[in-house]
């Protein structure tokens, strides 16, 4: 399979080896041998393959999975794992999903009510909750949670917000004319992204603005609204009222989690998850609540695996599949949970979610791990990694995203995590950080000891949270973080100035002469990415460089001339070229993550304060644990 993947990108290989023609011919006949078995052994693939839905019609699937047994090896549904695109590819030809230059990161509005309401609480509704177990609050019209088996309990909202430090869309004023006038022309963009969208898209996943239609893609399993889901939080802290009013309708009256289809965990989690509960945080309004928990219960099954490291893919609409279908779990996949989880074991008193993850926490801290790093892959059967290659870009970022946010999101009481994550950071400092010939700082990747000269987009989000980390070290390590941070910091924001457009490519190199640039043409496209900006956030909150803010106002430059068209915002195919093609894809990270990121750069401190929230990676908010604000009612 890893043969194969590689074909695509090499034109005349045979030719180009030099065969004479018996020679050819015998290649040939080995390489159709060779994809006859390859295509055969799709139907042998765990039903969870996603590299299945690429090649096989939809019902075929289906039937195939039926009949797949537990019988494929961990070696090839590996590697097909390794083509996965968790986060959407560049758009327009579907199976560029497959491509593997472009796994996501595992690492993926509303002024409204709460202006008419009071600041604290936006809808009527959440207030007059039962306490009684029976009934939990729930809109009309709404499922009852999948159990309920528990004790009354009632999360205590009030208490909650009292426990925040800070209003959560800030309250100092004063700022200068340039700053806010900046904060507005983003807010504008994002108003125009949600208003072409909505026109054109609402209910799919995602917008094409050049076709004016929706995109459904296959990551979901039959949930839709996507772009609504992701961009809520983000209308709600811009003042964006009237579309926040829309995104909520929408929630309320036609976000159905009565659907059937295989959907992947992790984004399912990140994006849906992630941004109904940071709604609900910002807003109290039951209905985020009981969304994020209904859906919360149709994850659980993916857990039920020998290790409880959850499978990648689940099915949203059968509990039929056992657990012993083989394959691997991606450490940015199952790595991605923990905030999301112990949120859902707050909301709902149900400790079930907690501990899921607390286990996957347990395995990890247990297995064996190569020269202290994390390798991409790990068998949720036996529990050991599948191969060998470390990356902090896809695939792997993430999960230490993920480590250092838990010691945050605990208030740091959270030591194991912190601990975990100071471990991790110190291999990878001391094994994949490097400095290039013209002096850039950069991560490279790890291939079973060798080291990949690359550094991903994806990657480019660790700038910010090493920052972040960095805040609480001990003194010398402290110092040390921070400039490694500004350095990976500045070395992205060189892939962007070092394009035509003024936007980074998904894949930078340091090597055979390149500094910070692509080399390869299927590493060129940018898909309206978070991750530099990400970056360039952090650091303006922690060290109020004015650079950064600088850096920022020129990628909002750069995306309105060369993203916006005249139905939305695009990702482009060629960063190097100043008339790019477009994909005619708006990606909804581009509303949850690029837009809210880059707003904030533009706000005082304390709008989503620090102090108070942690991003999940797709930028949604959670609140960091001040105080056990949970009600009494708990036995
Ligand atoms: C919001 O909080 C303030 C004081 O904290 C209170 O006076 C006001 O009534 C609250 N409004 C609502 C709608 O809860
Ligand atoms: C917050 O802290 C309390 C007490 O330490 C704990 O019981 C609770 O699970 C925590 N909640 C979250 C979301 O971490």
């Amino acid at each position: 399979m890893v043969l194969l993947r590689k074909l695509p990108g090499m034109p005349g290989w045979p030719a180009a080896l030099g065969l004479r023609l018996p020679q050819k011919f015998l290649f040939l006949l080995f390489l159709s041998g060779l994809l006859t078995l390859c295509f055969g052994a799709l139907f042998l693939l765990p039903d969870s393959s996603r590299f299945k839905r690429l090649f096989l019609p939809r019902r075929a699937t289906a039937s195939a999975s039926s009949s797949s047994s537990a019988s494929s090896s961990s070696a090839s549904s590996s590697s097909t794992r390794d083509t996965e695109l968790p986060r959407s590819p560049p758009a327009a030809a579907e199976p560029r999903h497959a491509s593997p230059a472009a796994p996501r990161r595992p690492r993926e509005k509303l002024r409204t009510a709460a202006r008419m309401a009071g600041p604290n609480r936006t809808a009527p509704g959440p207030r007059q909750q039962p306490q009684g177990g029976e009934s939990r609050a729930q809109p009309a019209g709404s499922e009852p949670p999948a159990r309920d088996t528990r004790a009354p309990f009632r999360f205590d909202y009030e208490r909650f917000r009292r426990s925040l430090r800070h209003p959560v869309r800030g309250g100092r004023r004063g700022e200068d004319p340039e700053t806010r006038a900046r904060r507005m022309k983003i807010k504008e963009m994002m108003k125009f992204a949600w208003d072409n969208y909505r026109q054109y898209a609402l209910g799919k996943n995602e917008l094409r603005p050049l076709s004016r239609n929706g995109h459904i893609g296959n990551m979901f399993g039959g949930l839709r609204g996507a772009t609504v889901i992701d961009a809520l939080d983000t209308l709600y802290i811009m003042e964006l009222q009237e579309e926040f009013q829309e995104a909520k309708q929408w929630v309320e009256q036609s976000f159905d989690l009565n659907v059937n289809g295989e959907a992947s965990l992790f984004e399912v989690n990140i994006r849906y998850i992630g941004g109904l509960l940071s709604t609900y945080y910002l807003t109290g309004e039951e209905v985020f609540k009981n969304k994020a928990l209904q859906l919360g219960e149709k994850l659980l099954p993916a857990f039920n695996t020998p290790t409880g490291i959850p499978r990648g893919v689940i099915n949203l609409g059968s509990w039929s599949w056992g657990w012993a279908s083989a394959g691997s779990s991606i450490l940015a996949e199952f790595g991605t949970l923990h905030l999301e989880f112990l949120h859902l074991s707050e909301l709902s008193g149900n400790p079930v979610f907690a501990e899921k993850v607390m286990n996957i926490r347990r395995v990890l801290s247990r297995v064996e791990k190569p020269q202290g790093l994390y390798p991409n892959f790990l068998s949720p059967v036996t529990g050991s990694w599948v191969q060998h290659h470390v990356s902090i870009g896809g695939l792997g970022d993430s999960f230490y995203e993920y480590l250092i946010k838990s010691w945050l999101m605990s208030d740091k009481k959270d030591s194991e995590a912190k601990k975990m994550y100071d471990d991790a950071l110190e291999a990878i400092e001391k094994h994949l950080v490097k400095k290039s010939a013209g002096g850039l700082t950069y991560i490279a990747e790890w291939r079973g000891g060798i080291l990949d000269h690359k550094m991903g987009h994806l990657a480019c989000f660790s700038g910010g949270m090493i920052a972040l980390g960095a805040q609480h070290g001990p003194q010398d390590s402290r110092q040390r973080h921070m400039e490694l941070a500004a350095e990976i910091t500045s070395t992205c924001h060189e892939s962007y100035t070092r394009s035509d457009t003024k936007l980074g490519p998904e894949a930078f190199r340091f090597d055979a002469g390149s500094e910070a640039t692509a080399t390869r043409l299927s590493e060129r496209y940018y898909i309206l990415r978070p991750e530099v900006v990400e970056s360039y956030m952090y650091l303006w909150r922690l060290t109020h460089h004015p650079k950064y803010r600088l850096w920022g106002w020129e990628v909002v430059q750069a995306l309105e001339k060369h993203c916006r068209v005249e139905s939305g915002f695009s990702g482009i195919r060629d960063v190097y070229s100043t008339t790019p093609t477009h994909d005619n894809m708006q990606q909804s990270f581009f509303l949850a993550e690029t837009l809210k990121y880059l707003y904030l750069l533009f706000c005082e401190d304390d709008v989503l304060s620090l102090e108070d929230w942690v991003f999940n990676t797709e930028a949604h908010p959670l609140p960091i644990n001040h105080t056990d604000f949970r009600a009494a009612e708990q036995p």
